[in-house]
């Protein structure tokens, strides 16, 4: 069964093919419009998905070899994301699936990022963690039985990469910040400030804290070092993910853990999450880099797996700015 994936949740475009976990496409066109405003403007997004979404999916259909009357199913993402940039995806997806006369699936993103686990060699067997980790979310979520997820905890404020984000825009870097506060940390001293490593109640996350003490830091002195600003921040952004994480391990006895979304690239949190690891004797999955951000193959491969348990989707399926993983509806 071939899968065509569309991913339009906030500023990247992405057309994916798949044909069972084979990746035949997976075309991402991230919007550089945005960097002007240090952040993403709902609008601009919408309007540029619409411009790019159909050569987007012919230069899938190319590279893949395939017709439009190969694709057998059309899956996209139907939320969590921006409004309007969901809607232009589902309304494309919807539409195509109407012509072709082939099934419709609406996707939730999250769904959508886990999945992107299933492209390794090796996937993770339920019961498992993941750790989702974007611009938009981060929480740790069990996997009890494929498609039953319990949240464990939650970002009470901003997600992680969204803490990249704002602490790159201090830095005067430009969106989105994530790659380059990597870029500079290599070059800084991780142990050169003492920012704090944020401690919420229970399973839960939290940046604010973190974020307002490099705004601190910075305002408070004429210079600085941005290597060290940069390093010193991720680091403690990180080990926060990290001991969240071993928190949930030591609660719950898991022996598997995914960590997935845009941040799940980072090699220092490979780094960090390979030693929890090593000293927890657990298994650890990540997804290949083309897969860690917002791709639409990871939600064609999501679509084409409901689609198999639950069938399609009604064509009268709407967008929503927010979904649970334990509440997707279909
Ligand atoms: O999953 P994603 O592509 O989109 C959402 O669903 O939000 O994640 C995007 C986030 C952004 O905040 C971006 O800055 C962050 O992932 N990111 C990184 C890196 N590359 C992307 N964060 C840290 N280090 C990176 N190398
Ligand atoms: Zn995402």
């Amino acid at each position: 069964m071939i899968t065509l994936g569309i991913e339009t949740s906030c500023d990247e475009t992405s057309v994916g093919l798949v044909k069972g976990k084979r990746v035949l496409a997976n075309i991402v066109s991230s919007q550089i419009g945005h960097t002007k405003f240090g952040g993403v403007v709902p609008e601009i997004a919408a309007r540029n998905h619409i411009k790019v979404i159909l050569p987007l999916m012919r230069l899938a259909l190319e590279v893949a070899g395939l017709k439009l009357n190969d694709i057998d199913l059309v899956a996209a993402t139907r939320g969590p994301g921006l409004l309007g940039s969901l809607l232009t995806g589902l309304a494309f997806a919807k539409s195509l699936a109407i012509g072709l006369n082939k099934p419709f699936i609406g996707v939730n993103h999250l769904e959508g990022h886990i999945y992107g686990l299933f492209f390794n060699r090796k996937a993770p067997a339920p019961p498992y963690l993941v750790m989702i980790v974007s611009g938009g979310h981060t929480e740790i979520v069990l996997i009890e039985k494929e498609f039953k997820y319990r949240t464990l905890g939650r970002t009470l404020d901003d997600a992680c990469g969204e803490a990249f984000d704002k602490v790159a825009k201090m830095l005067g870097l430009p969106y989105p910040g994530g790659p380059y506060i990597e870029k500079y940390a290599k070059e800084g001293n991780p142990g050169k400030i003492k920012f704090p490593v944020p401690k919420p109640k229970g399973f839960n996350f939290s940046y604010a804290g973190l974020k307002t003490a490099v705004l601190y830091y910075i305002r408070e002195r004429k210079t600085y070092n941005i290597n060290d600003v940069a390093a010193s921040f991720q680091e403690s952004a990180l080990d926060h993910l990290v001991q969240v994480a071993k928190r949930v391990v030591d609660y719950t006895k898991a022996r598997t853990l995914g960590i997935v979304g845009g941040v799940s690239i980072n090699n220092r949190l490979k780094q960090k999450f390979r030693e929890l690891a090593e000293a927890h004797n657990l298994e650890l999955f990540v997804p290949e880099p083309q897969f860690c951000t917002d791709n639409g193959a990871m939600i064609a491969l999501a679509g084409s797996k409901r689609f198999k348990t639950f069938g399609p989707s009604d064509l009268g399926m709407d967008g929503v700015a927010r979904e649970d993983l334990e509440k997707i509806q279909q």
